[in-house]
């Protein structure tokens, strides 16, 4: 994972205009969180970029793999996507394209929810946010477990704050904690239906 996260650093150093991706903490807090949990093993993430969050989750165990759905435009994904590989071989599966039309077409494939824990960091204005949310929802076991990156005002307030207060209003998930570091909030929360 070190390697990995030296990797990293090196990708940003090399190119600028890297899209945002999951700072240290962020990253130790997802490991604590699926730490805790030995049942999660099968990962659904919107939002790969330069796969810290994918590496960080698949660092956890080595039987936990990810399903990572993105856009994969950033030139960097691909070269990202081979080291990820290259660290967890075959735990990784992209697929590639809008999330607002993969994921349901994924569902619409594996029919039953399958994911334990979904982590969501993909388009952050509306309407993206609440149908990245609504859409891992179903695909998400009753009782599992959802991230949701960017539940903050500097980076949430075009549509993932709204997104996700709406899960908690209509009582699909309930809140268990909201972390922060710098001005960067995400939430952890669980399916109640
Ligand atoms: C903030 S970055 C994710 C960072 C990643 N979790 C990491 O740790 O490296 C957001 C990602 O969402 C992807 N994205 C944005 N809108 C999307 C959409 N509609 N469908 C799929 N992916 C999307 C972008 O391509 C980008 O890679």
């Amino acid at each position: 994972m070190e390697s990995f996260t030296d990797g990293v650093q090196q990708l940003c150093q090399m190119y600028r205009g890297v899209e945002g991706f999951c700072l240290p903490e962020q990253c130790l807090s997802i490991q604590n969180f699926i730490s805790a949990h030995p049942e999660i093993r099968v990962i659904g993430e919107i939002g790969f970029n330069v796969g810290m969050s994918a590496a960080s989750m698949l660092a956890i165990r080595p039987e936990a793999e990810v399903w990572s759905f993105d856009l994969f435009i950033n030139h960097y994904s691909q070269m990202q996507h081979a080291s990820v590989e290259k660290h967890f071989p075959k735990r990784l599966r992209l697929i590639m394209g809008d999330s607002t039309v993969t994921v349901p077409a994924f569902q619409q494939l594996v029919k039953e929810p399958c994911f334990d824990f979904v982590f969501v960091d993909g388009g952050h204005v509306d309407p993206v946010p609440r149908l990245d949310i609504q859409n891992m929802l179903k695909l998400l076991k009753p009782g599992g477990f959802l991230c949701v990156d960017d539940y903050c005002e500097a980076f949430g307030h075009e549509g993932v704050i709204e997104a996700y207060d709406e899960a908690v209003a209509n009582g699909q998930i309930k809140t268990l904690s909201h972390e922060y570091a710098d001005n960067r909030g995400w939430v952890f929360a669980q399916k109640l239906s």
